[in-house]
């Protein structure tokens, strides 16, 4: 209203660049023009391609390679870790009453946790990351799983989002 006043009375302050609400803009505006040319910016926007590219050149290696690795005994820790609190939460989840579970794994990668979430029984799965290669290799390793399941195994149904998941909104994205 305040604003609007100023505006029809023809001393638009941010115009004439004066007055407090001139200043602000005129900061907000400084900042933009700012923050388009850093370098600072320029690193966070180009923060995700990075990451994006980093991840889907890694080569997948097998268990040989993988245990020749300095942080072979951590990784398999984090690894246990991540079963026990993916099992917990769940356990907590389904005796609340929920039976049909659907998760939203962000930043899911190649897909390590999909038996994590298989031996949970939950019901659907999103799964969700930067990287296109990790997706689709999450995608693969997801159908191999059902492939290779036993008859009587109900394998959760899952889909496939390769976005930033910290700037897409993912309501709006095309699941596949
Ligand atoms: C350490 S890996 C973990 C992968 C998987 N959750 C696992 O445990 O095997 C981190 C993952 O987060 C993804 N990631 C990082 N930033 C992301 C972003 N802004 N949006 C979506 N995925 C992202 C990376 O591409 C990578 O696959």
């Amino acid at each position: 209203m305040e604003q609007a006043e100023q505006k029809q009375g023809g001393t638009n302050e941010e115009d004439i660049g004066g007055g407090e609400l001139g200043q602000k803009s005129g900061i907000k505006r400084r900042h933009e023009e700012e923050e388009e040319t850093s370098p600072t910016k320029k690193l966070v926007s180009d923060h995700g391609e990075k990451v994006a590219s980093h991840y889907n050149t890694l080569q997948e290696v097998g268990l040989v390679v993988r245990s020749q690795s300095r942080i072979f005994y951590m990784r398999n820790f984090n690894n246990w870790l991540k079963s026990v609190l993916i099992g917990e939460i769940l356990d907590r989840v389904q005796r609340a009453g929920s039976r049909n579970v659907s998760v939203l794994d962000l930043g899911c990668g190649k897909g390590g946790d999909l038996l994590k979430w298989r031996r949970g029984g939950i019901s659907h799965i999103v799964c969700a990351d930067i990287a296109e290669v990790s997706v689709d290799q999450c995608r693969t390793r997801y159908e191999e799983m059902k492939r290779k399941s036993h008859s009587n195994e109900k394998i959760f149904s899952a889909q496939f989002i390769a976005s930033d998941c910290s700037k897409v909104d993912l309501g709006w994205t095309t699941l596949s």
